[in-house]
């Protein structure tokens, strides 16, 4: 497939088929963010495939709740990937605060993009959560104190005849000029 293609084929999915993901598939994509470039090559990240399917669950119950409820979906995905924080190196953690530029989560960002593209490749669906109950996620994966979790996507095969959108996006007018803002 192009790689212009890819583009327009990737969107957030928002239901899923109960049909599980195979292992082999999941190693791909965890290739995929492996390979993201970071700042720094600091790479930092870990990811957490949850793909225990009661498990898997209980984190997607962490996306939502009454009040906030966009997330509702999130229980039908067979797969969630959990993107955590791991620390950057010293040097970049100082360029980062000195700039004031937050690298680490600009990293998790592209390494999110990385996996959301090649699991599209693989025909698979993918949406980014940035919407969750961290404490409650951390609680459930163990995942260590400190730690902060950086985004979390859901992942599965999409429901059949889930359409395509047409993709709603400002104009290239709109968001870029050449040479001066
Ligand atoms: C950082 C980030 C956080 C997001 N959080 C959520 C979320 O919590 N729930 C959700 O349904 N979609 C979420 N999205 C998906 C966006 O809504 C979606 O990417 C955007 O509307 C464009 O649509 P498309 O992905 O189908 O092209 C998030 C996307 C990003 C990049």
């Amino acid at each position: 497939m192009e790689f212009s293609e890819l583009l327009k084929i990737r969107q957030s999915v928002r239901q899923y088929q109960q049909r599980p993901v195979a292992r082999e598939l999941l190693d791909k994509l965890i290739e995929a963010v492996r390979l993201a470039p970071s700042a720094s090559n600091a790479q930092p990240w870990k990811l957490i495939v949850v793909d225990d399917a009661e498990l898997c669950h209980q984190v997607a119950q962490a996306t939502f709740s009454k009040t906030v409820a966009f997330n509702r979906f999130a229980p039908e995905a067979p797969v969630i990937v959990v993107f955590v924080m791991e620390s950057a190196g010293f040097v970049t953690q100082v360029g980062a605060m000195l700039k004031k530029r937050p690298f680490s989560l600009i990293d998790i960002g592209i390494a999110a993009a990385h996996f959301c593209l090649q699991a599209a490749e693989l025909g698979l669906g993918t949406c980014i959560l940035g919407w969750f109950d961290e404490k409650r996620v951390k609680r459930l994966l163990r995942i260590p104190g400190k730690r902060r979790i950086g985004l979390l996507v859901t992942l599965g095969y999409a429901a059949e005849g889930y359409p395509l959108r047409e993709k709603a996006r400002k104009s290239p007018g709109l968001m870029s000029r050449y040479n001066s803002y």
